[in-house]
């Protein structure tokens, strides 16, 4: 076996003007645009003989020795998309922070620009590319300006960079590196790569990569909330979503390193955690032993894949991480109803910290228009959940992702959706209309034959019956004291700024209030006070602070399913 050495010429040789080359230890595609020497060695100088046991690790000549810059280069972040992007933010900054670079939040300071991508949708591209409009003038602007000569680079990550690949740059010639999902601990070579001017990729997707080892740094040290990956990739293939392109196979992360990383936070003062998951209900930590028998669906449920077996489940995952400290909230988010276990609702109903509120997203409410999508659930088995939820979980606000316009949906189709909308009675919904994906299935089998007026119309029908319903929700809450986590302050109106369990924003004024001590003083992030609402819009309550409190202290006085007798007590 040989393996691939000397790439500098290899890469510089004019074979047309792309050239890609695999690396031997990590597969590594590098594409290569630019033609720059005209003349090299033959292929036997590029090939390494394995069996030649005197070399212990084969020299790489085309990666710069010494990938330390010569000067210290400072990188500006743009993050787009989800919640995941924020945490692969964290990441990133982790593993080149590492490396020695900088941050800034200047774009003028900036010789790095490295844009996390999303790709859920068009209009999220599109969002991406005016941004690469702005950078290729940025890059154009600094390579003539005077007092700098360091030429910038702009990096493109993420899912929109896996779903694109090399023609990310074929179309943007002003990007010089293109990283998936799953190449993060590549981005210092792919970086360094790009100081002779080339254009570097590395798109693979991995089967078990999960940063488990790398300690995130967060871009916002100051936040009092913070996002942790249990698991990367999806395995559901529902027929409209790129999300498994992008991401790649479902893989979970050991749970001992989430646990450690939770602990890390606490110190750090975060008091609002996140649990992320494309479907964080199919979580198995494969490395521990199996505590709990496997459990059939639910009547009424199916998955097109095969479940892993074994392992450390979501559940007991949930059990761990809330109780590393009773003061910090757990949120967690999605939850498939195809899968959902009794045995989360139990940990939830036992904990005080564990947000009372499911992400249970339903994308619609048809019957027909679901078994397009392949989500794997009616509209009734979805209802019986959500039912068996709120039974389970007295006082549990639901949430929920929507869309609308898919393939084929009639309008009746249409108002099944908002039917279920209605029934429902979502507290939080994320409603999109729908936008077709290349490589999806919906892309291979049907039409995108709902009109796009057709799919505006229904978009703001749905939000409509969405704000309506909202405050209508909210409207109930007058007069109840709710735990209030503050986040800060409102620039513009000066009012701080919280959110209750139900993530719904509560706002109210600076006040001196009673501390536990006895004392009083005024509130800061971080804190937790009651608030009584005294009035409420479809997306934010306002109220009266009352006085600060713990998250355990708050509980012992107002269960969370009795909550509205603080109605009566204030
Ligand atoms: N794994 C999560 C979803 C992640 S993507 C889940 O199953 O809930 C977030 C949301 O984007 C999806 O829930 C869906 O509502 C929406 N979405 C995904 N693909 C879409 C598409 N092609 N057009 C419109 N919305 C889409
Ligand atoms: Fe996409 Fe479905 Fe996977 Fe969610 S569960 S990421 S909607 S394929
Ligand atoms: Fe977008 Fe990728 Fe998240 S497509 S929604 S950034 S998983």
């Amino acid at each position: 076996m040989f393996f691939v050495k000397n790439c500098k010429y290899l890469i510089a040789r004019p074979l047309k003007n792309l050239l890609k080359i695999k690396r031997w230890n990590s597969q590594l595609r590098v594409t290569i645009t630019k033609e720059k020497i005209k003349q090299g060695p033959g292929l036997k100088e590029f090939l390494y003989d394995t069996t030649d046991v005197s070399i212990e690790r084969p020299y790489i000549p085309y990666l710069p020795e010494n990938v330390q810059w010569k000067h210290k280069r400072k990188i500006y972040f743009d993050v787009y998309g989800c919640q995941m992007n924020i945490n692969d933010t964290d990441i990133v900054w982790s593993i080149l922070k590492n490396e020695g670079f900088e941050r800034t939040e200047n774009e003028d300071e900036a010789d790095i620009f490295l844009v996390m991508t999303c790709a859920i949708r068009e209009g999220a591209e599109n969002k991406i590319w005016h941004r690469l409009d702005h950078l290729r003038g940025f890059k154009r602007r600094r390579a003539i300006s005077k007092d700098k000569n360091i030429p910038v680079k702009i990096g493109i990550l993420g899912c929109m960079a896996e779903r694109l690949k090399e023609k990310l740059i074929e179309k943007e010639k002003a990007v010089d590196v293109v990283a998936g999902p799953d190449s993060y601990r590549d981005l210092p070579r792919l970086l360094a790569l790009t100081d002779n001017g080339q254009t570097a990729v590395n798109v693979l997707l991995s089967l078990d990569e999960t940063y488990a080892d790398v300690v995130p740094v967060r871009l916002n040290q100051d936040s009092i909330s913070a996002f942790i990956s249990i698991m990367r990739g999806c395995d559901n293939m529902c027929t409209y979503c790129i999300v498994p392109f992008t991401r790649g196979r479902e893989r979970s992360r050991p749970a001992a390193s989430i646990v450690d990383e939770v602990k890390q936070l606490r110190d750090q003062g975060v008091k609002e955690l996140t649990l992320l998951g494309q479907n964080v209900n199919s979580y198995r930590d494969l490395s521990q032993p199996d505590a709990r028998n496997d459990t059939r669906l639910a009547e009424g449920f199916k998955t097109v894949y095969k479940a892993k077996k074994g392992g450390l489940r979501f559940a007991d995952l949930l059990d761990q991480v809330s109780a590393v400290d009773p003061e910090m909230r757990i949120r967690f988010t999605a939850a498939h109803p195809k899968d959902f276990p009794d045995e989360v609702l139990q940990v939830i109903s036992e904990r005080a910290n564990i947000c009372k509120l499911v992400h249970l997203p339903a994308q619609s409410g048809s019957s027909a228009v679901l078994q397009r999508m392949r989500r794997g659930y009616s509209r009734e088995a979805y209802l019986t959940l959500a039912r068996h939820i709120r039974r389970t979980l007295p006082g549990v606000g639901l949430s929920t992702d929507m869309i609308c316009g898919f393939c084929g949906e009639t309008e009746e189709e249409f108002q099944e959706t908002l039917t279920l909308m209605d029934l429902v009675g979502y507290n939080v919904a994320f409603l999109f209309p729908y936008s077709m994906r290349e490589k999806t299935t919906a892309y291979r089998r049907y039409k995108d034959d709902v009109p796009e007026e057709v799919k505006k119309n229904r978009h703001n029908r749905m939000l409509e019956l969405y704000r309506t319903r909202c405050q209508l929700l909210n409207k109930e809450e007058i007069g109840c004291v709710h735990l209030v986590l503050v986040e800060g302050t409102n620039k513009k109106t000066g009012q701080i700024v919280g959110r209750n369990e139900l993530y719904i924003k509560v706002v109210f004024n600076q006040e001196d209030i009673l501390a536990e001590d006895g004392g009083r003083r005024q509130v800061k992030p971080g804190d937790y006070v009651a608030v009584k609402i005294l009035a409420a819009k479809s997306s934010v309550l306002s109220g009266q602070l009352l006085y600060h409190t713990s998250l355990s202290e708050f509980y012992r006085e107002f269960s969370w399913g009795d909550r509205k007798i603080a109605r009566v007590n204030c």
